[in-house]
Order: structure tokens, then C-alpha cells, then sequence
């Protein structure tokens, strides 16, 4: 998709006119001229379109041109998520339309909190989202690709100019990374393995000068002396892989920022299994990994000048012979032992050992992504992913990479009392806290083995994917991770 940003009047007069209404008919952002918001009152008063949050009309024009305008709803409820819903649902009606060329005259519009460069960026995040597909294996009924080629965000003023430029090339390449985090956790579990993730990786940095990546095997992760990790792949015949991407675009000397993802490919909870309903959900248990694969991947394209290396530890969790037993006792690479409970509580087992093998980058902060626990989504649901961190300016700097995103995160509390309750009679810890704050006890957990090291912890269960008729990855937070990255990163 080609994005530019330009003033009204250089918009071609082929493109599809996307126009903001409110809800009383009056146009929010530019228009192609008087007689646009003329016809916006008209269609209010005959009720044709009452520009409602939601509301979209399709209007042929002369030629090749087409008019499409999107409801706003009331002025007083405008902000960012109102903004982006109208992007949204504007970004659909558009690739439904078929047309090849389109302008964003709304993108003028101003928004309480959203500058122009975040305006312009949602605009390139949320049509390349509206243009996605899930790498389906439908055998028949498959759309037809759409005829969309090029996208205008429209500014006010020239002045605006440079930061809508910003924008649409940050959103773009931030699509690139929530498409390859997409198509990576959408993918079923017999075709995303270790290794297929290993691989994909590989891929991802070909041709791409910047970037190095190294993909460990089991010899090397039983060198690394990873006794944590290697205590969840036991059961599974799928080889585990320890994947490495470093992305450097700033000089070698500044500290990077490190991403740990978690890589389960498939969660069956092990000897702990888990009960079958909704168990092909955990297909999307390597979503961390994904993400912090994607956020590389969008960095990457926008030879960003950030210094960042993602860590994904990669297995399955399965049950056999082999497998992790509960009461088993395993040492960690730190050197800590764990009494592993439930064999289901997997994901912080392969995590610590990333954090600790994290070290040796000497990180200036240590990020980890995980669809960690149950408790998160029964907690925070799916709008907002858990926080947990040992580090307060850390921590605001992702709220706020997550408000500006769209994006958000949530912070949850993290104190000795809740570290106590993995205390264990048999080990240094246990690997789970009880029944009570699930989500707090994990991320406590992690917390053990993050001593000396600025951390935080994103619990995205609830976010990384939908469930029913909707199933299928968000692809966050790669969008939280990019802006942390490109704002605190050079
Ligand atoms: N991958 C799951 C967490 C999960 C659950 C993600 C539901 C998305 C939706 C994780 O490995 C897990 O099984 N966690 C257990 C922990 C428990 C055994 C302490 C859970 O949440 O039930
Ligand atoms: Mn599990
Ligand atoms: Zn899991």
C-alpha cells in the first residue's frame, strides 16, 4: 500500500472521499469544499445519515469518484477510541468498496490528546487491518484480493505536512509487524512449530542489514544449562528452539531494550491437561513470541534508530512418558529451584530462563510478553493487557506507550506478600500461588529471577487473540512495543 500525506486541494479527484459526520450533520476534519458539507446536512435532515458512531454511507460520484462518509457521532464523545472506531469502521466500508485509491479527509480532524502524527498513523495501522486476511487453508469461498492501491491522509495545514509524513511511514511499518505476528499466531499448531518459528525468524531478517538472528537448538539450551525451560519440552517430540533477533539501528555501544516472548506452540497444559473445551485456543500461546517478532520485524522496516533484541524461548507443552510430572523439582539457569506443581503453569518455566540468559546483553530494560495466565483475562478481560513491573518509570512509560497506541495496558500490583504465596516445602519456590490473584502470582514469579534488572511483565491472555465468531490474533501489543521502542529507544 502506497500512504502519503497532502493537502485538500492536491488530492486526486478519482479518490474515494472518506469524510467524517457528526451526529448533529456537521463535517468534522476537511471536505472536498462547500458543497460536501452541504450534502452532509442534507442526508442528516432526510436521515439518510445521522452519523452515528458506527454509521457509514457509500455514495457514488462522477467517474471514478466516490464519496464515503463515516459517523463521528456527538462532538462532546469525540476522542481517541471514538477516533479510531470511525478509522476503523471507515477502513472496512473502504476495502468492501473496491476502490483503488482513497483520502482521509477526517485525518484533519482534530482530536482531543491525538496529534497529527498519531492521526496519520492509526490511519496506515487500521487499513492495513481492514486489508487482512488470516492465511486461511479454505479450499473455496475465498475473497477476491482487494483493488486498494493508495492511501491519502489529508492535513489542514502545510505545517501538519511533515508529522502526517511521520506518521503514515511509522503506521506502515508498524503494519508490517502486527501482519507477521498475525499470520504467526493464526497459523495451527502442526505448521507452527519451534522450528517453523525459528525459521520464520531467519526470514525475517533476510536481506536486512541491521539485523542478526540466531536460532539455539537443544544441545545448545542444555549447554545454556536451562533446566526450567527444558523441563516443559520434555514431553513433546517437537524439537524446542531458542531464537535470538538482534535489531541494531543506534550505535553498538547503547544499551538495548530486550523483549522476551513467549513461544508455547501448543498448550495442552501437559500432565496438568487442561479440559478440551476451547483448547485449540492455546494454538495462540506463542502470541508473546509473535509479537516480539513483529515489533523486530516493524523496527526493521523503519530502520528505526533503536537498539532492540528479542528473546523467544519455543516449545510445546505436551503430555507423555517423558513429560514434567507434578512434584518434580527442576533448577533453573539461574541456579534457583522450582517445584512444579501444575504442569500447566508453563509459560513463566521457559520465561525465567530467558530473563536470566537476557543478561548477557546487559538490557537496558527487560520486557517480557506472554498469554501467561486465565486470571489476567478474568481480571482486566480483553481491553487492556496486565502490567506488572519492579520499575515505576518503566512502568508509566508503557501506560503511556499503550494509551498513545491505542493500545493499553494496565498496571496490577506486585509485593513480597504475593511472592510468599509460592513459597514451597521442596524447592526455592513453587511454580504457582494458588487460586487467588493468578495473574499477580505469575507475574511474581518472574519477578525472582528479574533481581538487578529493570522489568516489566505484559500479561496479553486476554488481548493477543480474539475468541468465537471473531477467533483470531489482534496482533498486540506489537503496537505498545513499537511506540515504547521508537520513543525511548535512540
Ligand atoms: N497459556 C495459559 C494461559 C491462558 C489461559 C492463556 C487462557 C489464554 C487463555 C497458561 O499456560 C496456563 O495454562 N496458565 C494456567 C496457570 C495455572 C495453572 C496457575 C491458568 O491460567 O489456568
Ligand atoms: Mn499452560
Ligand atoms: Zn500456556
Amino acid at each position: 500500500m502506497q500512504f502519503t500525506a497532502s493537502l485538500s486541494r492536491g488530492v486526486r479527484r478519482s479518490a474515494c472521499a472518506i469524510i467524517g459526520v457528526h451526529d448533529d450533520g456537521e463535517i468534522g476534519g476537511a471536505s472536498r469544499g462547500p458543497a460536501d458539507a452541504a450534502l452532509a446536512r442534507r442526508l442528516h435532515k432526510s436521515r439518510d445519515f445521522n452519523g452515528r458512531a458506527g454509521d457509514t454511507l457509500l455514495l457514488p460520484g462522477d467517474g471514478d469518484s466516490r464519496l464515503l462518509l463515516v459517523g463521528l457521532g456527538s462532538k462532546k464523545s469525540l476522542n481517541r477510541r471514538t477516533f479510531r472506531r470511525a478509522l476503523r469502521d471507515a477502513s472496512a466500508a473502504l476495502v468492501r468498496s473496491g476502490a483503488a485509491d482513497a483520502a482521509f479527509f477526517v485525518a484533519a480532524l482534530e482530536v482531543p490528546e491525538v496529534d497529527g502524527y498519531y492521526r496519520a498513523r492509526y490511519v496506515a495501522e487500521l487499513v492495513e487491518a481492514a486489508l487482512y486476511r488470516i492465511p486461511d487453508q479454505k479450499t473455496s469461498g475465498k475473497p477476491r484480493p482487494s483493488s486498494l492501491k493508495s492511501v491519502t491522509v489529508v492535513v489542514a495545514d502545510s505545517a501538519d505536512l511533515a508529522a502526517a509524513r511521520r506518521g503514515v511511514a511509522a503506521g506502515a511499518s508498524l503494519a508490517v509487524g502486527q501482519r507477521l505476528s498475525k499470520d504467526l499466531a493464526n497459523l495451527p499448531a502442526n505448521v507452527c512449530t519451534p522450528t517453523y518459528l525459528g525459521a520464520a525468524a531467519t526470514r525475517m531478517a533476510r536481506g536486512q542489514r541491521n539485523l542478526k538472528v540466531r536460532v539455539l537448538g537443544l544441545a545448545e539450551i542444555r549447554r545454556l544449562k536451562m533446566g526450567s525451560f527444558l523441563s516443559v519440552t520434555r514431553g513433546s517430540d517437537e524439537p524446542p528452539r531458542l531464537i535470538v533477533a538482534e535489531y541494531r539501528g543506534a550505535p553498538a555501544a547503547k544499551a538495548p531494550i530486550v523483549l522476551i516472548g513467549k513461544g508455547i506452540t501448543f498448550d495442552t497444559g501437559g500432565i496438568s491437561l487442561k479440559d478440551p473445551p476451547g483448547m485449540d485456543e492455546m494454538k495462540f500461546d506463542m502470541s508473546g513470541a509473535a509479537t516480539v517478532l513483529g515489533t523486530i520485524a516493524a523496527l526493521a522496516d523503519a530502520k528505526a534508530p533503536v537498539n532492540v533484541t528479542a528473546i523467544v524461548p519455543t516449545c510445546e507443552n505436551m503430555p507423555s512418558g517423558r513429560a514434567t510430572k507434578p512434584g518434580d523439582i527442576v533448577t533453573s539457569m539461574s541456579g534457583q529451584t522450582i517445584e512444579v506443581l501444575n504442569t500447566d503453569a508453563e509459560g513463566r518455566l521457559i520465561l525465567c530462563d530467558a530473563i536470566t540468559f537476557s543478561r548477557r546483553f546487559k538490557p537496558k530494560v527487560v520486557i517480557d510478553v506472554a498469554t501467561l495466565t486465565g486470571a489476567c483475562v478474568i481480571a482486566l478481560g480483553s481491553h487492556v493487557s496486565g502490567l506488572m513491573s519492579n520499575d515505576d518509570q518503566l512502568a508509566d512509560a508503557l501506560l503511556e506507550s499503550g494509551r498513545r497506541s491505542g493500545d493499553p495496558c494496565w498496571r496490577l500490583p506486585l509485593t513480597d506478600d504475593y511472592a510468599d504465596q509460592l513459597r514451597s516445602n521442596f524447592a526455592d519456590m513453587a511454580n504457582i500461588g494458588g487460586r487467588e490473584a493468578g495473574a499477580i502470582t505469575a507475574g511474581a514469579f518472574l519477578w525472582k529471577f528479574a533481581a538487578g534488572l529493570t522489568w516489566a511483565h505484559l500479561d496479553v491472555a486476554g488481548t493477543a487473540y480474539q475468541t468465537g465468531a471473531a477467533k483470531g490474533s489482534t496482533g498486540r501489543p506489537v503496537s505498545l512495543l513499537l511506540d515504547y521502542c521508537l520513543t525511548h529507544g535512540r
